[in-house]
């Protein structure tokens, strides 16, 4: 593991990763090692998410942070509760792939998370993102503006805190199952009532690699002017470098 650094982010293993490589090969992470991660690095990889945009900025966001066994086994427990339940639904109607890869892919995904549940109390970090339950509608004498959801003012801090830590070798992954059973995190850990458990984040060094996850071609994605006018993509599939670091 290298040294945090109070000023700058730490770097993974294999040295630092261009930004836009490291957007493209951050995936959800599910698989760890023991290796622990430091409160340095938390706090790096939290000071990055609050770099993330909010609605008249507002910063809605506050991260519980769980390092403790004994808080980790809990919300492991209650993890794998919602997940069991959440999965039997899922698995009842699936099928109807459009290709061999996507079935595969699908696979891949469904062994991942269930690996997560059965495994996130080992995880060495977990964070629980917290945002109060706000009304962000706007009101002038024409009646209520529809500007978006308040939770569309904390999934990109989310997305910021995944992508420093992948910036520094740590893996995770955005999740939302524990909400099945929120009130009871919410009251285990003394979260006020107005507040919200928005994402559980595991945070841990993989024990795979980082890379690049599948999704569909950007041009079969884009509309150019208007709704159905599509162009052919002038860009070639992305490929990651080389030696792309860990
Ligand atoms: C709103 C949201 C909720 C999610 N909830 C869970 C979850 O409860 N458990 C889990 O293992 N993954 C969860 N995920 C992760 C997705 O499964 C993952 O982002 C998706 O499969 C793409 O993964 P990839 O980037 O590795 O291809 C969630 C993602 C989002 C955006």
């Amino acid at each position: 593991m290298t040294a945090a650094s109070a000023s700058g982010p730490d770097v993974g293993p294999g040295g630092p990763v261009g930004l836009y490589d490291g957007i493209m090969t951050t995936r959800a992470m599910r698989r760890f090692t023991a290796d622990p991660v430091t409160d340095a690095e938390v706090e790096q990889v939290l000071r990055a998410a609050q770099q993330g945009p909010s609605g008249g900025n507002i910063q809605p966001w506050q991260f519980l942070v769980l390092t403790e066994p004994e808080d980790r086994a809990w919300i492991g427990e209650l993890y794998r509760r919602a997940y069991d339940r959440y999965e039997a639904a899922l698995l009842e109607g699936v099928g109807g792939f459009r290709d061999e890869a996507a079935r595969r892919s699908w696979d891949r995904t469904v062994a991942a998370s269930r690996h997560l549940a059965d495994h996130l109390a080992e995880v060495p970090v977990v964070v629980l993102v917290c945002m109060p339950d706000i009304d962000m509608t706007v009101v002038d004498d024409q009646g209520p503006m529809d500007v978006g959801t308040p939770y569309a003012s904390v999934y990109p801090a989310v997305q910021n805190l995944l992508l420093a830590a992948r910036s520094m070798g740590i893996g995770g992954a955005l999740t939302t199952v524990h909400r099945i059973h929120h009130d009871e995190v919410r009251d285990h850990f003394g979260i006020p009532a107005g507040q919200q458990v928005v994402a559980l984040v595991p945070l841990g060094r993989p024990s795979g690699r980082f890379g690049v996850a599948p999704r569909r071609p950007v041009d079969r994605v884009t509309h150019w002017g208007r709704w159905g006018e599509r162009r052919d993509a002038t860009i070639t599939a992305y490929e990651p470098p080389a030696d792309l670091p860990r």
